[in-house]
C-alpha cells in the first residue's frame, strides 16, 4: 500500500516537472530511500577495501555494497573483478591464487594512478579484504548488501556465505544478497529462505518487464537492481506497484538521483554516497 501511495505521489510530481535539470524532489518522497555505498565510496577511495567502506558508512550510506570472489584455497574476498588485473598489482584470476598470495598485493596504488584529483598517499598497498574481515571491522549490526560474483566460477560460494553471516551472527534483518544469477540467489533462497534477495539485471537497451517476469522474480525475491541507464518511469511504476522493491545501479548524479527518486525507486546504488544524502536533505 505505500509503495502504491508513493507511486501516485511520483505521478502527480511527473505532471508538474520536465525531469530536467533542476529537478526538485517531491516533498518526503526522499525520505526511505536506500543509500548503497557501491563498492564503498568508491568515487573517493580504492574500491572494496576498508578505507572505502568506512568511508561510506562516514558518508551516510545506509548499505555497504561487497562483491565476493573466492580464492584458491576457499576464502571469500571482497573483489568486484574475477580477475586481480585491474584492481591490484597483480595478474590473473582469483581463484588461481591463495589468500595468503592475494595479501601480499597492493590494492590501492590503481587509484592514485587512474583518479590523481582523489589520490592519497594512505591509499598505497592498502589490502584487498576478506569478507570475514569486513564482518569483524563492521560488525553484526551494520547494514551489507553483498553480491555473489560468478557462482559458476564458484560452487559453494552461497554456503560460505552463509557459514559466514552465522559464523559472525550478521543481522540478517539488516543484510541483502544480490545477483545477476537467478541460480545463485535459489541456492540462497533454499540455504535460508529468511535471507532476503535481489535480482540484478542489466539492460542494454530499454527497459522492459513483463508480469511473467515480475511474478518469477518475486517467487524468491523482494526486490530487483537494474542499470539505470535504460530505466523509464512505465518500469519503475510498474515495478514498484507489484511490491517489489527497486534499486537501480549505479547512480553518480544528483540529477540523475532526483529524477528516479521522483520516478519511484526505493534506494540506489551510488559510488557517492554523499551526493546522494544531499538529494535526500533536498540540497
Ligand atoms: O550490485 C549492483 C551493481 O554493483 C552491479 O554491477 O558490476 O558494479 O557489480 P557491478
Ligand atoms: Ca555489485
Amino acid at each position: 500500500m505505500k509503495k502504491k501511495m508513493i507511486s501516485v505521489i511520483g505521478a502527480a510530481v511527473i505532471g508538474l516537472n520536465a525531469f530536467g535539470g533542476g529537478a526538485a524532489l517531491a516533498k518526503d518522497m526522499h525520505k526511505d530511500i536506500v543509500n548503497v555505498s557501491h563498492r564503498g565510496a568508491s568515487g573517493y577511495a580504492p574500491e572494496h577495501t576498508i578505507a572505502a567502506y568506512d568511508m561510506g558508512e562516514k558518508m551516510h550510506g545506509d548499505y555497504i555494497e561487497v562483491d565476493l570472489q573466492m580464492t584458491e584455497d576457499g576464502h571469500l574476498i571482497a573483489m568486484h573483478d574475477v580477475t586481480l588485473d585491474r584492481t591490484t598489482d597483480g595478474t590473473g584470476s582469483v581463484k588461481d591464487y591463495t589468500l595468503k598470495e592475494i595479501k601480499q598485493l597492493d590494492a590501492g596504488s590503481w587509484f592514485n594512478e587512474k583518479y590523481p584529483y582523489a589520490a592519497k598517499a594512505e591509499y598505497e598497498g592498502l589490502k584487498v579484504p576478506t569478507l570475514e574481515e569486513v564482518f569483524k571491522k563492521f560488525g553484526k549490526n551494520s547494514s551489507y548488501y553483498i553480491e555473489t560474483k560468478s557462482p559458476d566460477v564458484y560452487p559453494g560460494m552461497e554456503k560460505e556465505l552463509l557459514r559466514l553471516v552465522e559464523k559472525y551472527n550478521i543481522n540478517k534483518n539488516k543484510l541483502l544478497v544480490q545477483s545477476f544469477s537467478p541460480q545463485s540467489l535459489k541456492v540462497m533462497n533454499e540455504l535460508d529462505p529468511s535471507i532476503k534477495l535481489v535480482q540484478l539485471i542489466s539492460y542494454k537497451a530499454n527497459a522492459e518487464i513483463t508480469d511473467a517476469e515480475i511474478m518469477e522474480i518475486k517467487q524468491y525475491a523482494m526486490g530487483i537492481g537494474p542499470n539505470h541507464t535504460y530505466l523509464n518511469e512505465e518500469y519503475v511504476q510498474k515495478v514498484v506497484n507489484s511490491g517489489l522493491e527497486l534499486h537501480p545501479y549505479t547512480v553518480n548524479d544528483k540529477e540523475r538521483m532526483k529524477q528516479l527518486i521522483n520516478w519511484g525507486v526505493t534506494g540506489m546504488f551510488t559510488n557517492h554516497p554523499d551526493l546522494l544524502h544531499d538529494v535526500k536533505k533536498g540540497q
